[in-house]
């Protein structure tokens, strides 16, 4: 069910706040809720989020503008309209600019009024979806195609597609690049919230002690480096959906939050007293066993079976190797700006034989790298650069046939960091052109070459 907008209305003229509030319920179908005075707004704010706020500059102790300064701090996604008279023209303009999206005098015109705050919610939209981008851990913007025709892989993506339109939470099994995030952003499109945020955490990449500050959010002071209160993403998702990406990553203090608000709907920011409510849909996706995680004693029971209402296990590329051909092409396409290379029979063949046991994405590299090693139009098998080694063999080697039985097979870590440095090498350690080279955010390759340690002549820091 698509959520209703919840408007706030604040005026300390009881039947002015009683005719907005029935024509805003009756004409646009917005929820309203009503506070006669500043005090009791600041109340409903704390405990509510709101899509808008309609603010009457002049009300006795609390003021309008101490309401909105409140709302700045507390709530900066809200939208606020301020209601003024005529006479208040200039404190209105004042208004706007400490961060009223606009104002509107009485006697009120509800055609203008409904318009105003139409605009208001495109605004709020805006902003979120800077937010949700600023987020650098949503790496996939969109739903991209998702590639695959084998019916074991349809199966699952049919499923996924039905789920989607219920409104229970779903939890993504599968090894790392099976494509679990692909599907998380299948479900929200398909949605009934898909034209609300989308908001992804990778609980593993945030350490413990800031993903709760991430997910709920902080007040003030709460801790040193808080000099700001700050919303958390569960309330930036609101209406939405959350994907929580490696949810076997998070800490036991951390999954009975989480838990707490699974079961309630109801959080607390970090170093705040009043309990807040939102709406939102939760998609988990881990590559761990989580069954194999609670019997260890790792993961709480109570907390699996509250994300995993519903299971969608996404099944390795070696189970479904008719899709290879498909997603060959597919990548081929997408990386080269001319007319796609191809592969030559010898190449097409390896691509089939290999085990893949970094799935979609280990493809997608191999397409990538080969297709910037190539120099003609055909791929041959000495461009491919695929993950078995030898052992004691510190450079993965060009692929030159099935793995033997002594190849020692690295871990995708390992490889990673290989093809890592194997990229700024060739790009002279210029980070920006091996970020574009890897299909990653220059931030995201800094952050990969602090963590493999990378130790580079010089690392050039060049923007282009
Ligand atoms: N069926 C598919 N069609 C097209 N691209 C795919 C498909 N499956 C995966 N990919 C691509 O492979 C890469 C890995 O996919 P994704 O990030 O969804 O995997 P994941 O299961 O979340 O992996 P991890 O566990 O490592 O996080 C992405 O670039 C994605 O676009
Ligand atoms: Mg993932």
């Amino acid at each position: 069910m698509a959520k209703k907008y919840q408007i706030l209305v604040v005026d300390d003229e009881e039947p002015i706040t009683f005719l907005l509030k029935r024509a805003l319920e009756e004409l646009a179908d917005y929820d309203v809720d009503v506070a006669l005075n500043g005090t009791e707004a600041i109340n409903r704010i704390q405990s509510t989020l709101y899509d808008v706020v309609l603010l009457d500059i002049r009300m006795p102790r609390v003021s309008g503008i101490d309401v909105l300064k409140f709302l700045n701090e507390h709530s900066p996604t809200t939208q606020v309209i301020m209601l003024t008279n005529v006479v208040d023209y200039k404190t209105a303009i004042e208004t706007i600019k400490l961060g009223a999206y606009d104002f509107i005098s009485k006697p009120y015109d509800t055609e203008q009024l409904l318009t105003t705050i139409a605009r208001a919610l495109e605004r709020r939209q805006l902003v979120i979806d800077k937010e949700v981008m600023k987020n650098e851990l949503n790496r996939i913007g969109g739903s991209s195609g998702i590639i695959g025709e084998s019916p074991i892989f349809r199966n699952v993506i049919d499923n996924a597609r039905k789920i989607a339109a219920s409104e229970s939470f779903v939890l993504i099994q599968g090894a790392s690049g099976t494509g679990k995030e692909l599907v998380a952003h299948l479900i929200h499109n398909e949605s009934s919230r898909k034209d609300l945020p989308f908001v992804a955490v990778n609980c593993a990449s945030i350490p413990d002690q800031l993903l709760e500050s991430e997910l709920f959010g902080h007040e003030k002071g709460s801790f040193t480096s808080a000099y700001s209160a700050k919303q958390g993403l569960v309330e930036v998702a609101h209406g939405g959906t959350l994907f929580l990406d490696e949810v076997g990553d998070i800490s036991p203090p951390t999954q009975a939050k989480l838990l707490r608000f699974l079961e309630t709907g109801e959080f607390r920011r970090v170093g705040g007293t009043a309990s807040m409510k939102v709406d939102v849909r939760v998609v988990s996706a881990t590559n761990k066993n989580l069954q194999k995680e609670v019997q260890n004693g790792r993961f709480r029971e109570d907390l699996l079976y509250r994300l995993n209402v519903v299971s969608i296990q996404l099944p390795p590329l070696r189970e479904r190797k008719e899709d290879i051909p498909m997603l060959i092409d597919y990548f081929l396409k997408r990386k080269s700006k001319a007319e796609p290379k191809h592969l030559s029979a010898e190449a097409f063949s390896i691509m089939m034989h290999h085990d893949w046991p970094g799935n979609v994405r280990e493809l997608e590299h191999v397409i990538e790298g080969a297709s910037v090693l190539c120099q003609g139009d055909t791929i041959e098998a000495h461009d491919l650069w695929m993950n078995p080694a030898l052992s004691n063999n510190q450079e993965p080697r060009a692929f030159s046939g099935p793995p033997g039985k002594n190849d020692r097979m690295m871990s995708l870590e390992e490889l990673e960091k290989i093809h890592i440095e194997k990229v700024l090498r060739h790009q002279r350690w210029n980070r920006a052109k091996s970020a574009r080279m890897l299909g990653i955010t220059p931030k995201t390759l800094y952050l990969k070459i602090k963590r493999y340690k990378i130790k580079a002549p010089t690392l050039s820091m060049d923007t282009d």
